[in-house]
């Protein structure tokens, strides 16, 4: 016997697990299929992000900054550390706990909103009268048949050809966020941002890491100025980062791994690491959801084709998250959930691509929203612009860390806000309040005259917008 259902959702990660929150919420019977398994077997929704990326990656981002703020940078606030050590197993235990509490979280808001969960994989049976039907592989095998079906089954790892993930030696971010101990020489390919986050991870922790990025210049999405603020921080903290490589070879052997590669000078090289992470991209991952049995239509990078709105090539038949064109991040995942949600129940769902904010965890953290420097002069846009350092901001003084700048772009004849880029102590937060006032389309002089409390991170930013007419009061 089948069960019936308005909405069914496949995978439960950020994109999945709110598209059903919000479809429940609107009033549909909502069930939601996820095949993620924690190490008893049992249920683990959240996806790639909870499981193996955003969460377990900062809590080790966290724990790491911490070790490594306790072994330099206490000192100087006359707080003497004597007899540091690293409790690595306890640091790894804290993280899967961490995980586990945002799994148990999820299951408890599916209950609380009355979506009903399938632990297993769900893929399309046929085309079935009044929808879909979908059937579920798991620890019970079940039939379910949906109106409309939203796809959030996400993406995967990327391998390099002829180096496939063992997560023993050649690890993908799974393996990155659980090595055993710390490697004593680390290989990284891909100065993306896992590559960074990962890489910082294990360099606080005492590994030499060694990372080698195809492309000639450094974090080429990020603001030219704040990338190469930020090559020389990383740099400086102990990151060896080779641009302009071409791999030519990785060979695995019990003690470690071997990488041969041309460096940007052409000439022949060789890296000897005892882990290898491999962080070139992710690929959309569609694999075992049936795609064949009713006509689903996928793209040459294997993405789910989608218009502006989430809808595929089939009535009734929507995809979110990194399974279609787009940034892979969470909450832009979530942002498409929501909005699909709203959209299936007949309303205007809401997502605007120019005001999604882009994070890298590492320290200092980046953080940006809108157009890049580069990206205005290619496009011919007349901008201004207006920077502030940390280092004249009392709060950052006061923490003991004024690296990095805010950094505003402002329309030349309107001054609306066209791009803020951010390199500094908890950039992460402080990009919200850009992404709000571009949200509302205001100009830098909007945020300029806003009273910011003192002392804050914060009053960089408003300094940033009054430095667009150059007229810092700090500074
Ligand atoms: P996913 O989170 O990948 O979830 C898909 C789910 O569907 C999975 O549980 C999968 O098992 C399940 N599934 C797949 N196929 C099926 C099927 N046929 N049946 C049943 N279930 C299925 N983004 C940020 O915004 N901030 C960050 O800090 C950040 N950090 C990251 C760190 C790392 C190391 C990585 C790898 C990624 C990070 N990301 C971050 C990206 C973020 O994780 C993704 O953009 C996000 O998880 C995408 O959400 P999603 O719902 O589309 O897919
Ligand atoms: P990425 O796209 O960020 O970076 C991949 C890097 O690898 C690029 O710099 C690319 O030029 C390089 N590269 C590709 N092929 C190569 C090759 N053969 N040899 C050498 N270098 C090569 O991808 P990454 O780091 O794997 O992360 C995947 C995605 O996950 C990110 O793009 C992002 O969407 C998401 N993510 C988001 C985070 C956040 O929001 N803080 C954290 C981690 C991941």
């Amino acid at each position: 016997m089948s069960k019936n259902f308005d909405v069914v959702v496949i995978g439960g990660g950020p994109g999945g697990y709110i598209a059903a929150i919000r479809a429940a919420q609107l009033g549909f019977s909502v069930a939601c299929i996820d095949e993620w398994k924690n190490e008893k077997g049992g249920p683990a929704p959240g996806g790639t992000c909870t499981n193996v990326g955003c969460i377990p990656s900062k809590a080790l981002l966290q724990s790491s900054e911490n070790y490594e703020m306790a072994g330099h940078a206490f000192a100087d606030h006359g707080i003497e550390v004597k007899g540091l050590s690293l409790n690595l197993q306890q640091m790894l235990g804290r993280k899967n706990t961490v995980v586990k509490q945002n799994n148990d979280g999820i299951l408890f808001l599916f209950k609380k909103n009355k979506v009903s969960f399938f632990h297993g994989r769900g893929s399309f049976a046929k085309a079935a009268e009044g929808g879909y039907e979908i059937a579920v592989a798991g620890a019970a095998n079940e039939s379910l048949v949906a109106k409309h079906v939203i796809i959030a089954t996400g993406s995967n790892a990327r391998a390099l050809p002829g180096a496939p993930f063992d997560e023993e030696r050649i690890l993908s971010n799974t393996g990155a966020l659980a090595i055993g101990e710390v490697p004593k020489r680390l290989g990284v390919i891909g100065a993306g941002v896992i590559g960074l986050e990962m890489g910082s991870v294990w360099r606080r922790l005492g590994a030499e890491v060694t990372v080698l990025e195809g492309l000639p210049t450094f974090l080429g999405a990020v603001d030219e100025q704040i990338a190469k603020e930020a090559y020389k921080l990383f740099t400086k903290q102990g990151l060896a980062i080779s641009l302009g490589v071409k791999i030519a070879s990785v060979t695995k052997s019990d003690k470690g791994v071997t990488v041969e590669y041309t460096d940007d000078k052409g000439n022949a090289q060789k890296g000897e690491f005892d882990r290898l992470i491999v962080s070139i991209g992710r690929v959309p991952n569609t694999i075992g959801l049936g795609t064949d049995a009713v006509g689903l239509k996928l793209d040459e990078r294997g993405a789910i084709v989608v218009d502006d709105e989430c809808r595929t090539n089939l009535p009734n038949v929507w995809a979110i998250g990194d399974v279609v064109r787009g940034p892979m991040l969470a909450h832009k995942a979530e942002e498409e959930g929501v909005a699909v949600a709203e959209r299936i129940a007949g309303q205007h769902g809401h997502v605007n691509f120019n005001t999604i904010p882009w994070v890298i965890y590492t320290s200092p953290e980046i953080a940006w929203v809108g157009k890049t420097e580069q990206q205005l002069k290619a496009e011919g846009v007349a901008y201004k612009a207006g920077t502030f350092p940390f280092l004249a901001n009392g709060r950052a003084r006061a923490f003991g860390d004024t690296t990095g700048m805010v950094k505003f772009l402002a329309d030349a004849k309107t001054d609306e806000i066209l791009g803020v880029h951010i390199i500094g102590h908890m950039a992460s937060e402080l990009i919200s309040e850009a992404v709000v006032a571009m949200e509302f389309r205001a100009s830098s002089e909007d945020i300029a005259r806003i009273c910011h409390a003192h002392p804050s991170l914060s009053e960089a930013t408003k300094e940033a917008a009054l430095a667009v007419e150059k007229r810092s009061l700090n500074f």
